[in-house]
């Protein structure tokens, strides 16, 4: 798949925490942006340059010095190009560097909230206030600006916390010593803007204005022959699906695994979702492989990977029956990235959503989505007018409840599992609870409690519930659920489900927790 028409920012990764956080705040700005691995050395970033239209370059944070890395050919290559560049923490100190500046040892390392001193209120820095409460992490700065540029700003640890050079003929370079990526930094998210305005593409990217294009893109990945979509009633799969419907018609096949893992009521929820989205699937009941194939498995990891490879085998399977060549797949792009495919490498990824398919299931891939972030995708689903329950729905593990079940999955336990997770659901959203909340569910503990019964010693399961708040599933805090909501779950969940006679609420936030208990 390509990158949609028009130009793009370049943000070259240098290893740092942050370079997803610059593309997507400048996506957000409405300007199509994507990483570049530094790795790929100049002449890769010149490649990627050409390829991509780059109208701007962002060389972004790192954990090097610019003494060891070996990277200033790529900010070489960067400057070489003729557009916009900013140079961010470690990319300003590069920057400098080439440029003729004096990097070296900070008067003092910073690292966290730091106040930096604006001098000059220039191009980049417009309307930002005088003093800025911004995030840095550094122990070297640039020390003396490059021959010709003007200091932007200063802070105790940064003699030129900023700065910008007017090249001949060329547009301004420009560098910030702090990340004004990072949510903490007073007018970050201004900074940025500001210079996107200098690359003509601010507010040029709207990603519900691409559906014809990635219908187009699929439509010439399949000229012929059918194709598979995977698709599970979520988001990413369900947009996916419908693109390559409206490219190839009658000619993609949305293919629905049950897995038999599902929460109670899921697979009705995820069919009524996908028709609603014009999807009509085929149906696969694959209850009774997934769990003779969990048969003795413990370790969370396997169960995931025994869960990717039975469901790789089962859609191979369906897929032959059907004389299919292509494979539709949602992956998005902190995917493509995370699994260390470079974007033009057709690399298949473990996908997270199905729990890891495994490699050379012989299919051609269709990844619409693979440029593409999570809110991005949303914003397209509700573009295509999909259902809102869509947007709305809970997330739910590709695994399912094979990673709520602690220990081995047997039908005993699964049975248990789905009733008390169903109880839980039922309690947060007859009370209106739901709104708000990340994710709530139970899950199966691995210990047992003694409780007594009806008069009678029992000696049960222990339910755990998992109710939490979180924007992305990076972090997550434990929902302050009203004290009678979980009364009711723990007297439901004992009164209802024999095998059990204890319920706990997990108060633990992620992290160091995370939010699934495997
Ligand atoms: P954790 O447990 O890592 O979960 O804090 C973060 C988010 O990812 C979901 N999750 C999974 N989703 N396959 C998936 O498709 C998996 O194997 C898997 N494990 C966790 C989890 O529900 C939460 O939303």
């Amino acid at each position: 798949m390509e990158v949609p028409a028009g130009g793009s920012v370049l943000v070259v990764d240098f290893g740092g925490q942050y370079a997803h956080l610059i593309t997507r705040a400048l996506r957000s700005l409405g300007v199509f942006a994507l990483l570049v691995s530094a790795s790929q050395g100049a002449s890769g970033l010149l490649r990627e340059a050409s390829q991509r239209g780059a109208r701007g370059v962002v060389l972004s944070g790192g954990p090097s010095s610019v003494w060891e890395a070996g990277h200033d050919g790529v900010a070489e290559a960067a400057l070489s190009l003729g557009v916009p560049v900013l140079g961010i923490c470690y990319g300003h100190q590069l920057l400098a560097k080439v440029l003729g500046g004096r990097v070296g040892r900070a008067p003092r390392g910073e690292f966290g909230p730091t106040i930096v001193e604006v001098l000059e209120e220039d191009t980049i820095l417009r309307g930002l206030p005088g003093r800025l409460r911004v995030w840095m992490s550094h122990n070297d700065a640039v020390l003396e600006p490059p021959p010709g540029a003007r200091v932007l700003a200063r802070s105790p640890g940064s003699p030129v916390a900023a700065f910008e050079l007017q090249r001949p003929g060329g547009p301004r370079v420009y560098g910030v010593q702090w990340h004004p990526e990072v949510a903490h930094s007073q007018g970050g998210l201004e900074l940025l803007g500001n210079w996107a305005s200098l690359t003509g593409l601010l507010g040029t990217w709207r990603p519900g204005d691409i559906v014809g294009e990635l219908v187009e893109q699929v439509r010439r990945a399949a000229p012929a022959g059918v194709a598979v979509a995977a698709v599970s009633g979520g988001v990413d799969s369900t947009v996916a699906a419908v693109i390559a419907q409206m490219a190839l018609r009658e000619r993609l096949v949305p293919v629905f695994i049950d897995h038999g893992l599902h929460p109670e009521g899921e697979v009705e929820r995820a069919l009524g979702i996908l028709r609603g989205s014009g999807l009509d699937p085929v149906v696969v009941d694959a209850q009774e492989e997934f769990l003779s194939a969990l048969r003795g498995v413990v370790d969370p990891e396997e169960k995931r990977r025994v869960v990717g490879r039975v469901y790789g085998e089962v859609l191979l399977r369906e897929a032959r029956r059907l004389g299919a060549e292509y494979l539709v797949q949602g992956t998005i792009y902190p995917d493509v990235i995370e699994s260390g495919a470079r974007p033009g490498a057709d690399v298949i990824k473990t996908h997270h959503n199905v729990g890891g398919l495994p490699k050379g299931l012989g299919l051609k891939l269709i990844e619409p989505l693979r440029w593409l972030y999570k809110d991005e995708v949303r914003e397209i689903a509700r573009a295509l007018r999909l259902p809102r329950e869509l947007l709305e729905k809970q997330p739910v593990p590709g695994p399912g409840l094979a990673v709520r079940v602690e220990g081995e999955v047997t039908p005993e336990k699964l049975a248990i599992a789905k009733r008390a997770d169903a109880i839980v659901r039922e309690v947060v959203e007859r009370r209106g609870l739901h709104r708000g909340l990340w994710q709530y569910f139970a899950v199966l503990t691995a210990s047992r409690a003694t409780g007594v019964k009806g008069d009678r010693r029992s000696y049960g399961y222990v339910v755990a519930v998992r109710v939490v708040e979180s924007r992305e599933a990076m972090t997550a805090a434990p929902a302050r659920l009203p004290w009678e909501a979980l009364e009711e779950m723990a007297a439901r969940i004992t009164g209802e489900i024999p095998g059990v006679t204890r319920v706990v609420y997990d108060v633990t936030p992620k992290p160091p927790a995370t939010i699934e208990w495997e």
